[in-house]
């Protein structure tokens, strides 16, 4: 239960929450304040002359407001948006049909775009530069490329990934944005809001509570809430406090530091396999099973930002406060599958 209630991806059945949660417009988005300033003043500028926003590109780890930031951003430049990702765009003609069907500054949104194929990724290009397409046509000796013109749109891409761009597609992006995770304080008012909008009694001591156990992450934080809900609505009258909230969270098995199944695998397998570090990330990242890309893109950026782990010239190191951690969680919670037997060093 609790790998799916902290995880940070997005699972099928949430999409309609999410939907129904994500903010509309840069007022509603929380947090991100450095960002949100600069896109403000980029779409402001941006409509004034009537031109198409620049194309910008956000990355992150998941569940951040990557996807919510993009659909914004076309809200608020009055423009339509055209969703699709690295994964689907699998030939430069599916890209050609998407482009040659946009509006005047319409926004392209590609998530996932680093999982472009390296032949779509170059018809970008020029799509991006000059608004033109460089299109391949016929077979065998009658082949011959026509240039198309196209509107001129918003290319607007996410990434878990910004270490797996390439440097030719990143430097055509005038807005680059990285997404930090959020703070308590941030948190909690996503709690608030959330509640909110899903009609949940919660005062701010358990609005509090919930921030805190979310990893950093609006997602979890909108996950966390609607099964604590359930829990206060059939043991608790139905008003989510700080008290309703720890039991309800003690129930889910919820790590008190909010990390998830994998955070878990990453700081056990150092402490214990690797006594406590420092490990090389290749080391690290053979031993829990992941690509080294996605380790340092995806699960150590939290690690890090919460002071569990540490990057050190000779690899990466367990902290003082992952040991403690993990002491206490040992009394607390029985994590099936999991050996967490962690001793001191
Ligand atoms: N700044 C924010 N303020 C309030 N809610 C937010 C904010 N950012 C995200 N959320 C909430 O979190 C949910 C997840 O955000 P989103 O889908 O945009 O994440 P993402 O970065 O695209 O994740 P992924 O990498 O998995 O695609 C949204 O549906 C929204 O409800
Ligand atoms: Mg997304």
């Amino acid at each position: 239960m609790s790998d799916r209630t902290v995880s940070n991806q997005l699972t099928d059945d949430e999409r309609g929450l999410e939907a129904a949660l994500r903010p509309q417009s840069l007022q509603e988005y929380v947090g991100q304040s450095r960002m949100k300033d600069s896109l403000e003043i980029c779409i402001e500028a941006a409509k004034r002359r009537g031109e198409a926003l620049d194309h910008a590109i956000f990355y992150g780890p998941p569940g951040l407001g990557k996807t919510t930031i993009a659909h914004i951003i076309a809200r608020e430049m009055g423009s339509a948006i055209r969703s699709t990702s690295g994964l689907v765009l699998s030939h430069a003609g599916d890209l050609a049909a998407i482009l040659t069907n946009l509006q005047e500054r319409d926004v392209l949104f590609i998530d996932e775009i680093h999982r472009l194929p390296a032949s779509v990724e170059e018809a970008l290009y020029p799509a991006m530069e000059d608004y033109q397409l460089d299109l391949v046509v016929g077979q065998g000796a009658s082949t011959r490329t026509v240039k198309l013109e196209l509107p001129r749109f918003t290319l607007v891409g996410a990434t878990t990934r910004a270490g797996a761009l390439t440097s030719p597609l990143r430097d055509r992006f005038g807005l680059v944005h990285r997404l930090e995770f959020y703070s308590p304080q941030e948190l909690t008012s996503i709690v608030t809001r959330s509640a909110g909008l899903l009609n949940i009694p919660i005062d701010e001591a358990g609005a509090a509570e919930i921030a805190r156990r979310a990893r950093g992450t609006p997602r979890i934080v909108n996950r966390l809430i609607k099964r604590i809900r359930d829990y206060a609505e059939i043991k608790a009258g139905g008003r989510i406090t700080r008290q309703v909230a720890q039991d309800a969270l003690v129930w889910l098995a919820v790590d008190a530091a909010g990390l998830d199944e994998m955070d878990r695998r990453i700081l056990l397998t150092v402490m214990e396999k690797f006594n406590g570090g420092p490990v090389g990330v290749d080391s690290l990242a053979a031993a829990v099973q992941e690509d080294r890309g996605t380790l340092e893109d995806v699960y150590e950026p939290y690690l890090i930002q919460a002071g569990f782990l540490e990057r050190t010239g000779r690899g990466r190191q367990a902290t003082r406060l992952a040991f403690d951690h993990f002491k206490k969680q040992k009394d607390l919670l029985s994590l099936s599958g999991d050996d967490t037997s962690v001793t001191t060093p």
